[in-house]
């Protein structure tokens, strides 16, 4: 299918089979993740692949757990120490260091449409620590992983769709926060 083919399929699905996602597909994520532009080509975008249930668990019990779902979750993180940042510039960093790994997140989930994969991404920020939206902190939801150096930038969950279309790409879902999924005309979108 042509890109902007995969692009019309690509929705987010939160409803998933327990079916194994190949190592093949996560390996085309990565790569395609990798391949996504950065700012001042820093390349600073870091990954993680979750398939152990427990772990998986884990990030669900304590961000939401539509996350529990998943039959695979493949974290972003931003590593803050790959690049030397000018006294006075962290906070242009900060923004740019978010959007380079947003890159590699939207990359991903078209890959993961490509191959049939339902997908969806769930955002992650220190700002979250000690807020309504996380039950724990940071620091339990990734043990082992120095959140030091690798800032959480957000999860895509991956699995096969419950519910598919007539050819077998994730159905979307009508609505989401009480709006419709359905897009607007793009010229509703020009400023
Ligand atoms: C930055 C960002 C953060 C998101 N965070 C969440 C989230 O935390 N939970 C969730 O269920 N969906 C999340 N989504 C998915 C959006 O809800 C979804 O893209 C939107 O409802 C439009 O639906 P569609 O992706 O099917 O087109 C996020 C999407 C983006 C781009």
């Amino acid at each position: 299918m042509s890109l902007l083919g995969i692009m019309s399929k690509r929705c987010s699905t939160r409803q998933f089979t327990d079916k194994p996602i190949p190592c093949s597909a996560v390996d085309a994520m990565l790569w395609s993740a990798v391949r996504a532009p950065s700012g001042a080509n820093a390349q600073n975008q870091r990954f993680h692949v979750y398939r152990m249930s427990d772990e998986i668990n884990n990030l669900g019990d304590i961000r939401t757990p539509i996350i529990r779902r998943a039959a695979c979750v493949i974290a972003v993180f931003i590593d803050t120490e790959h690049l030397q940042i000018p006294d006075g510039e962290e906070s242009i960093w900060a923004f740019l260091n978010e959007q380079n790994a947003a890159a590699s997140l939207m990359s991903m989930a078209l890959v993961a449409t490509s191959c049939h994969i339902g997908n969806c991404w769930i955002s992650l920020n220190k700002s979250m620590d000690g807020t309504r939206v996380l039950k724990g902190t940071l620091a339990e939801m990734f043990p082992g992983i120095d959140l030091d150096r690798y800032e959480p930038h957000g999860l895509l969950l991956l699995g096969y769709p419950k519910s598919a279309d007539f050819h077998d790409y994730p159905r979307s879902e009508e609505s989401h926060c009480g709006r419709p999924v359905a897009r607007r005309p793009v010229l509703e979108y020009i400023i």
